[in-house]
């Protein structure tokens, strides 16, 4: 299967990414983690983007293209994938459809997760990520064992810098205008799932599933 899981930023995306490709044994792709590991690396393509990601602005749409093109030809996508983070604009939705249709596929399903503003603002200002294994945790709703440390690697937690709530009120500009856009070329293709993302992860996870499934049997 071939899912793009899409909504505003902090609504959930990545938590809900990893469950579902573990579920599904497919690969978690993920555009965000992408750029910030080449930031961390400081190679080209990190000093090229860091300007745009740190002040939540979309980075430009050739490089993500060219980014895109390639991590889908590794050949732990070649059966499928969770994507999260990409497309994000109406031409990244159209370079997409070139890049599988290289392949003979297509996206098979989109899962828009929704949540209010606020409680956005809330989750992103209590996120901590950790650099090395990109687990996600929350302050409150997701503690890790060790304050300050990651319960998966040990290394040391850290905040992104665009989850200051001026950058955050920012992004979520950013997904109205540019992102919805997007949403809506799915939408009329019949792909979209919407999915309330309110509630704990376990249960948001049951209902993205509850989609997914009804989809397959009907
Ligand atoms: P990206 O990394 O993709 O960021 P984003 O879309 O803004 O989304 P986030 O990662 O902030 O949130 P999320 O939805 O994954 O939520 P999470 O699960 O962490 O992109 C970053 C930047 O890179 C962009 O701004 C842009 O500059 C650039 N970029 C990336 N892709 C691009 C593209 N295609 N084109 C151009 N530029 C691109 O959860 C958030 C918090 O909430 C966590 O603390 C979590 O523990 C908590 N939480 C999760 N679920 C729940 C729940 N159900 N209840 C309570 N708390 C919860
Ligand atoms: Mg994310």
């Amino acid at each position: 299967m071939r899912i793009v899981l899409m909504g505003p930023p902090g609504v959930g995306k990545g938590t809900q990414a990893v469950r579902l490709a573990r579920r599904l044994g497919l690969v978690h792709v993920a555009t965000g983690d992408i750029l910030r590991d080449a930031m961390r690396g400081g190679t080209a393509l990190g000093d090229k983007v860091r300007e745009f990601v740190e002040d939540g602005r979309l980075v430009p749409d050739d490089l993500m293209g060219a980014l895109i093109g390639e991590r889908l030809k590794n050949p732990d996508a070649a059966d499928g994938f969770v994507l999260d983070g990409f497309p994000r604009t109406e031409e990244q939705v159209a370079t997409l459809d070139r890049v599988l249709g290289f392949v003979g596929v297509r996206v098979d399903r989109i899962i828009v997760l929704r949540a209010p503003d606020a409680e956005i603002v809330r989750r992103l200002a209590g996120r901590r990520v950790c650099p090395n294994c990109k687990a996600v945790f929350h302050v409150d709703n997701k503690p890790p064992r060790t304050a300050g440390t990651c319960d998966d690697c040990g290394e040391v937690l850290m905040r992104r810098k665009d989850d200051a709530e001026e950058v955050v009120l920012g992004r979520l500009a950013v997904f109205a205008r540019q992102t919805e856009p997007a949403i809506r070329i799915y939408r009329e293709r019949g792909l979209v799932e919407d999915v309330d993302s309110v509630g704990e992860p376990g249960e948001v996870a049951e209902r993205l599933w509850n989609a997914l499934a009804s989809e397959r049997l009907g």
